[in-house]
């Protein structure tokens, strides 16, 4: 299957009540990887954007547990999709080898990550050259 493919928005379990809302993201349950890293992205302007990377091994999820972004994914193969995140029940799993971008952040975004791998940056192709590159030999 192509990169592009393996590419869906997830979504998770909710127990709300009166008392509010709970969701549920359990590794290798309703994340088809093991979690290994947690990180979250919040205070970016509208302005800004952040990602522009591909990682050789981790796969992620993006949750926007508040607020909204958008996520452009390319397969550096000449195809690109764009995701809206706006609900703090759904997410994006994304696999190795495509390229991100986050962007158009709201000003309460609150944008939470779940990766497969600890952080190395040996793993990150910081350079779009360079992954379209690699991504024509994957
Ligand atoms: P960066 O990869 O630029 O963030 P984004 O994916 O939003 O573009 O990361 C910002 C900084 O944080 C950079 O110096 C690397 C560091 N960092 C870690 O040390 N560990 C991590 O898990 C992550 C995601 C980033």
């Amino acid at each position: 299957m192509h990169n592009m493919d393996r590419v869906k928005m997830l979504e998770f379990q909710q127990h709300g009540d009166e008392r509010g809302h709970l969701v549920i993201a359990e590794g290798l349950q309703d994340v088809p990887f093991a979690i290994s890293r947690v990180f979250y992205i919040y205070g970016s302007s509208h302005d800004v954007v952040r990602g522009k990377h591909a990682n050789k091994k981790t796969e992620f999820v993006l949750i926007n547990v508040a607020g909204a972004s958008k996520v452009k994914v390319r397969d550096g193969k000449g195809n690109e999709a764009v995701f809206c995140l706006n609900r703090p029940h759904t997410g994006i799993y994304l696999p190795a080898m495509v390229w991100k971008e986050m962007y158009d952040f709201s000003e309460d975004s609150v944008l939470l990550v779940l990766a497969s791998e600890h952080y190395d940056e040996e793993e990150y192709i910081r350079d779009y050259e360079e992954f379209a590159k690699a991504a024509g030999k994957w």
